[in-house]
């Protein structure tokens, strides 16, 4: 029978006794972790957010009544308990507990709610299914991993609010109830009841509030944004997501990073004890996929990829060498000391693995310890030349070579693909290491194959480079962006530009993207009209507070850090999201059922 509260109240939390509160009396209460009856003496493991304590039921010193409701106690029963703070017995000691080296002899106990048998186990050890850790997603943020992911997380919003805070930002709230917002996913919809026909779109994230605030004067905004984006889930990917959203007036994008970097070093500082030294390192887009094949590089290792044209060109292999006279890259990269780790077999297992990333195939060399060679293409080269490509590679006894012939960015995105699993593979990323960078001046434009024109690389609204404007009427693929990603280990954290304030070249960015002017102004009217009043100079930025919190502790699923997230297809397995509604909402949404 549960018992209520009365006139006891709660003294502190478990986990938070230490030796210096040997003697005092406490009232504590939590779940019940785990019990162990010795026969007139129980000790009950009681949990709470901040851990456990070990509470003693001695029957010496205790009435029959509470000595029996300790009998009758099983796990995440609900309990409160009088007691004195005592130092455990050397051999009691449980060096595994926070709380280990001292425990709590109860004198009194109430009994505040009994609990069905859980579906799932609330420890860490457990491997339970991951569906019936989402359906029991309450029970599953019992366990102490996912306690401890929500402190954590609260404690690098508080850190990151503070930073904008002081840094002289307001915070800003924006509708989630809006129009369709230009970051390219589909949308979200709301059908409206009031108008017939209509739908209310879900905000991918706040980028046109954001930049109407600037024009209002707000100066410097941020908000932790809540996103919305109809995609097809990933590892890093939600429907639904958190931002830190902020925009400032009157900036160039060393501004913007300026601030970034300060959240992320006040983060790091905070929540890993760690210190990031400012300024990040930086680099253009162009850098990055030349020399990592991604414009995410993780750069806690090494394998950097070269350009081998001047060396391909007559290198005596036709493949390579018809590539460079049709104008294509021949790359090639250096994995130290993998020769002995990788077989024939999983050599060719590589060769199918970049096929995947379209290119015809993957040219390989190892070099055995006493110097000789085993390779998919060695034969077709010349000594001297062989020669000239071990030393330009700075082969050794003992490392590989991989080449890579195709159209230059396929080439090179294929080779970064095999970097990063290469880097897997022979475990070469240290998980306690963290590598911010910056990647700037994104190409404006990509062209879009099934759409016959470009789209916007970032979006819209986002300036070229003006060292780049001539180039927009005649070379538009080749403007470049002032825009910046901000880059963790591999992870895109976010992304941001300095914005278009001049109407005349949106209307040309649009024009660029193949709107006419007419669809310009049905989409993004209320922008274009905006932007007729005083539009100071402005840019921005958003990263993604889910995917620092999976950096931060070390997880490779947003699932794991987010409290209430959707399984892989987009489902919520505790509440049955998305549901059938009653035929009586439909009508009243105008909607009609297929
Ligand atoms: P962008 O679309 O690049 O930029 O998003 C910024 C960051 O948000 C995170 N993110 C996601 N996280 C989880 N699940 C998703 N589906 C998801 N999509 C994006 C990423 C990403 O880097 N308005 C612009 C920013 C600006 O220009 O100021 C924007 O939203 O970490």
């Amino acid at each position: 029978m549960a018992e209520f509260l009365g006139n006891w109240k709660r003294d502190c939390r478990c986990a938070e006794l230490t030796e210096q509160d040997i003697g005092r009396e406490v009232t504590l209460m939590g779940w019940v972790s785990r019990v162990r009856n010795m026969g007139g003496i129980l000790f009950v493991w009681l949990r709470d957010r901040s851990g456990l304590i070990q509470l003693v039921f001695d029957t010496n010193h205790l009435d029959e009544k509470t000595y029996s409701l300790a009998e009758s106690l099983r796990s995440e029963f609900v309990l409160a308990v009088r007691g004195l703070v005592k130092k455990r017995d050397a051999a009691a000691v449980n060096d595994k507990l926070k709380t280990g080296t001292i425990e709590v002899e109860v004198k009194e106990a109430k009994l505040l709610n009994e609990a069905a048998t859980p579906p799932i186990y609330t420890d860490d050890g457990a491997n339970e299914n991951e569906a019936v850790r989402l359906k029991y997603r309450y029970l599953d943020l019992r366990r102490p991993s996912m306690q401890k992911m929500l402190q954590v997380r609260s404690k690098t919003v508080n850190a990151i609010r503070r930073h904008m805070i002081a840094e002289g930002f307001i915070e800003v709230e924006t509708p989630i109830m809006t129009k369709s917002t230009p970051e390219g996913a589909r949308d979200f919809l709301v059908p409206s009841r009031l108008h017939p026909g209509e739908f209310y779109a879900l905000p991918q994230s706040p980028q046109i509030y954001k930049q109407l605030l600037m024009l209002s004067g707000m100066d410097r905004y941020f908000q932790f944004a809540k996103c919305f984006r109809d995609e097809d889930s990933r590892a890093d990917r939600q429907p639904e997501f958190t931002q830190l959203d902020l925009e400032m007036s009157f900036v160039e994008p060393k501004d913007v990073q300026t601030i970034v970097e300060g959240a992320f070093k006040e983060v790091f500082q905070e929540v890993k004890g760690l210190d990031i030294s400012l300024p990040l390192p930086r680099m253009t887009w162009k850098e990055a996929m030349e020399s990592y094949g991604s414009d995410k590089p993780d750069l806690r290792y090494g394998m950097k990829i070269k350009n081998m044209n001047d060396w391909a060109n007559d290198c005596g292999f036709s493949i390579f060498e018809t590539a460079v006279n049709e104008g294509k890259r021949v790359c090639a990269m250096k994995a130290d000391q993998a020769s002995g780790q990788l077989s024939r077999k999983e050599m060719d297992a590589l060769g199918e693995f970049v096929k995947t990333y379209h290119v015809k195939g993957l040219a390989w060399l190892a070099i055995n310890e006493d110097g000789s060679l085993r390779s998919s293409f060695a034969k077709f080269i010349p000594q001297d030349k062989m020669d000239e490509l071990l030393s330009m590679m700075e082969a050794k006894p003992g490392d590989a070579l991989f080449l890579i012939a195709d159209k230059r960015l396929t080439a090179l995105n294929a080779m970064g693909q095999l970097r990063v699993k290469l880097a897997k593979q022979l475990n070469l990323a240290d998980p306690e290491a963290y590598c911010l960078t910056w990647i700037t001046e994104f190409p404006l434009l990509e062209w879009n194959e099934e759409a016959g024109r470009y789209t916007a690389a970032h979006h819209p609204f986002t300036m070229p480079m003006e060292e780049d404007f001539s180039l927009l009427e005649d070379h538009p693929e080749q403007v470049r962006a002032k825009s910046y990603d901000l880059v963790l280990n591999g992870v895109e954290m976010g992304s941001g530009s300095i914005r278009i304030h001049a109407s005349d070249l949106q209307e040309k960015m649009f024009s660029l993207l193949g709107f006419t002017h007419e669809e310009a102004w049905t989409r993004f009217g209320f922008l274009l009209e905006a932007f007729k009043y005083g539009t100071p100079p402005h840019g921005g930025f958003a990263f993604g507070v889910d995917r620092l919190m999976m950096q931060l502790l070390g997880t490779d699923s947003l699932r794991d850090v987010i409290a209430f997230p959707k399984a892989q297809n987009a489902s919520c397995l505790m509440m049955d999201t998305p549901s059938e509604v009653a035929e009586e909402q439909l009508t009243q949404l105008h909607l009609k059922r297929n």
